[in-house]
């Protein structure tokens, strides 16, 4: 069984189709890259997922269990997190406090007391070395070191399937070889799946996933192991602004 199973999931904003009769599977502990033009459904597609908006038409399945029309605050605990494209942490409060705060709605958060998400937080925090920047009020934050607060946050939720709106992007590609390959060692560790959106970073990509999902306008246009998804026709096309034929 799939871990999350999409069905013909349509999404749409008035006349506006911005995710169109999408299927697909995620299994557990699998890296997905998601990648398509601006506007092509991606955070759209996300936001199906983790239940910001419900599909018109289709369902979303997690673990076998039908959770199509499940809000996100009741999807987080099941083990499903993610990280905003742009994100958004509470600027006053301090890191750690941020990071606790993850875990507090994550799958472990029904048995957690204050204490309990403060200590996750801290495991967290050695392990993303933010160590320095602890007791920081979050606002104090670099962008880079924010979205690694980001990080921090969601896998202190103890996800089973992690998706990453655009982590990376606008970071330093060194940082980014270094997140990469600590993302891929968490995840490998906790068996997270990771579905990552990653259009404008393809040696990201490259480095993380093993399959890749290519979206255009608002349908899937391939699914296939990264390598062969890469060099298909219509991906190239797709990024040199012309429409794929078929
Ligand atoms: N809340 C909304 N209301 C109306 N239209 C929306 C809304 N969110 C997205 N759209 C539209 O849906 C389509 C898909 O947008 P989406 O943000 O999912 O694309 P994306 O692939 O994430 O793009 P980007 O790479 O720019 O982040 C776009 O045409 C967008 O304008
Ligand atoms: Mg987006």
């Amino acid at each position: 069984m799939a871990l999350l199973e999409l069905k013909n999931v349509t999404k749409r904003f008035g006349g506006l189709v911005a995710v169109n009769q999408v299927s697909l599977e995620i299994d557990k502990g699998e890296f997905v890259g998601i990648v398509g033009p601006n506007g092509s459904g991606k955070t759209t597609l996300f936001n199906v997922i983790n239940g910001v908006f419900f599909p018109e038409e289709g369902t979303v399945t997690f673990e076998g269990r039908d959770i199509t029309r499940l809000p996100p605050f009741k999807r987080a605990p099941l083990g499903i997190g993610r990280t905003f494209q742009i994100p958004r942490p509470f600027a006053s409060a301090t890191v750690r406090e941020n990071i606790a705060v993850g875990a507090m709605f994550g799958t472990q958060g029904r048995s957690l007391n204050v204490d309990g998400s403060l200590q996750i937080a801290d495991q967290i925090i050695e392990r993303v070395d933010l160590t320095a920047h602890r007791d920081k009020p979050a606002g104090a934050l670099t962008p880079v070191e924010k979205k690694l607060m980001e990080i921090a946050r969601s896998l202190a939720m103890k996800p089973k399937l992690l998706l990453m709106d655009e982590a990376m992007a606008g970071m330093h590609p060194n940082d980014i070889d270094q997140m990469v390959s600590f993302i891929k060692r968490v995840a490998e560790e906790e068996n997270i799946a990771i579905v990552a959106m990653v259009e404008h970073i393809m040696r990201a990509v490259v480095g993380l996933a093993e399959k890749v999902i290519v979206l255009h306008q608002g349908s899937k246009i391939v699914d296939a192991p990264t390598k062969e998804a890469l060099e298909d026709p219509k991906v190239v096309e797709v990024y040199l602004g012309h429409a794929p034929e078929d």
